[in-house]
């Protein structure tokens, strides 16, 4: 798949997630296989401005490519000021424009899901940054903005009409929010109806859902989000089950390698304090499933210090280990285990000071 001039390995791309798809997460999905990542979403008026804060969310590195970077805002001269400087600093590949987001700070401003209320708006917004950015440009929408105001097939073929070069559809409504099930018949509509590649998104949480979605829909590109979480394996899932080939599960000791360096990777990038911080959800969506889990996120919740966080991961892998061993339980199937975590074992290897109330 191609978007553009930007060629891709593979039609697997990791979503845009606020909070989330920084550079270690984006760093560990392409290790295992995914084709295209998304930054976090990025206020366009904080680029122009200059803000640090909101630079530093772009902040990339060697390997970390293809790359898009997704801007929000809803002043077209904004937008293509923004897109800009993406372009001239080389902080992406290329520029997406969120025209999905329903949360309330960006839809107030009306950014997100609310141009899809306002299609002339979409195609000033468009038309500016085509003109503005030789790289590849593209748009994030929904299926509008609520059940009587639907409107992505409209939108998109603004986008097309304008210079755009691919469209990602997640089939709600803004109004919907994550509830009910994404619409995959608007991904097909919109499909059916552009010329340029169209990547679909929504509820897939398997890599069957990955074939079901290409297969239903025709679509050119599959984004996975949320499935993503404490999940990269589904890259090299999805993949091997596009290939035809079997599902390769990650075992414990991989996961807690793959852990381990997600760990580090987020001290590196933010420092010890913040770094620990950001991982812990990481941490959480890693471990979920597993037998004893949230008697270890309880406990891990409150750990700081990137020694103290590893010690306690390392002590909860030997459990998990010591029990699939007697078990005479192949790893990979340890999640179906009935264990009890101990506790007071993990935490016997901190330090003083080891743990923070919360
Ligand atoms: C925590 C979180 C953060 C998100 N942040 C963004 C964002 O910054 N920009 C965006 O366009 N969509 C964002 N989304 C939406 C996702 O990109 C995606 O469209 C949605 O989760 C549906 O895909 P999924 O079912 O594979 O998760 C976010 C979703 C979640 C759950």
């Amino acid at each position: 798949m191609n978007i553009a001039t930007l060629e891709l390995s593979n039609n697997l791309i990791l979503a845009p997630l606020a909070g989330i798809s920084d550079l270690p997460f984006r760093t560990i999905a392409r290790r295992f296989g995914c084709g295209l990542c998304y930054s976090e979403m990025v206020s366009a008026d904080g680029i122009v401005r200059g803000q640090r804060k909101t630079l530093d969310i772009l902040r990339s590195g060697p390997g970390d490519r293809p790359l898009i970077a997704q801007i929000f805002g809803s002043d077209p001269g904004v937008l293509a000021a923004a897109a800009e400087i993406i372009e001239e600093r080389g902080l992406a590949d290329a520029v997406d424009i969120n025209m999905g987001c329903p949360v309330k700070p960006v839809i107030r401003r009306g950014a997100g899901a609310a141009l899809m209320r306002e299609p002339e708006r979409v195609r000033l917004i468009i038309r500016e940054a085509r003109r503005s950015v030789r790289i590849p440009l593209t748009v994030k929408i929904r299926s509008g903005w609520s059940p009587t105001e639907k409107n992505a097939l409209e939108i998109a073929r603004i986008a097309e009409g304008e210079g755009a070069d691919a469209v990602a559809v997640h089939p709600r409504t803004a109004s919907q929010g994550f509830s009910g099930r994404s619409d995959w018949s608007v991904i097909a509509e919109v499909k059916a109806a552009l010329k340029i590649p169209v990547i679909g998104n929504g509820d897939v949480e398997t890599p069957g859902d990955a074939s079901a979605l290409l297969g239903q829909t025709g679509c050119d590109g599959i984004m996975i989000g949320r499935a993503a979480l404490g999940n990269p394996w589904i890259f090299r899932n999805a993949l091997r089950h596009l290939a035809g080939e079997g599902i390769e599960l990650a075992n414990l000791e991989e996961k807690r390698r793959v852990i381990g360096e997600h760990l580090e990777m987020s001290v590196g990038r933010y420092g010890e304090v913040t770094g620990v911080k950001n991982f812990r959800k990481h941490l959480f969506w890693y471990t979920k499933g597993l037998r004893g889990s949230a008697a270890f996120r309880k406990g891990a919740g409150t750990v700081t210090g990137k020694g103290n966080v590893l010690a306690v991961i390392s002590a909860y892998f030997e459990t998990l280990a010591e029990v699939a061993a007697e078990e005479k339980m192949p790893l990979d199937f340890l999640g179906k285990l009935n264990i009890s975590f101990n506790q007071s074992k993990a935490f016997s290897r901190l330090g003083p000071g080891g743990t923070e109330e919360r």
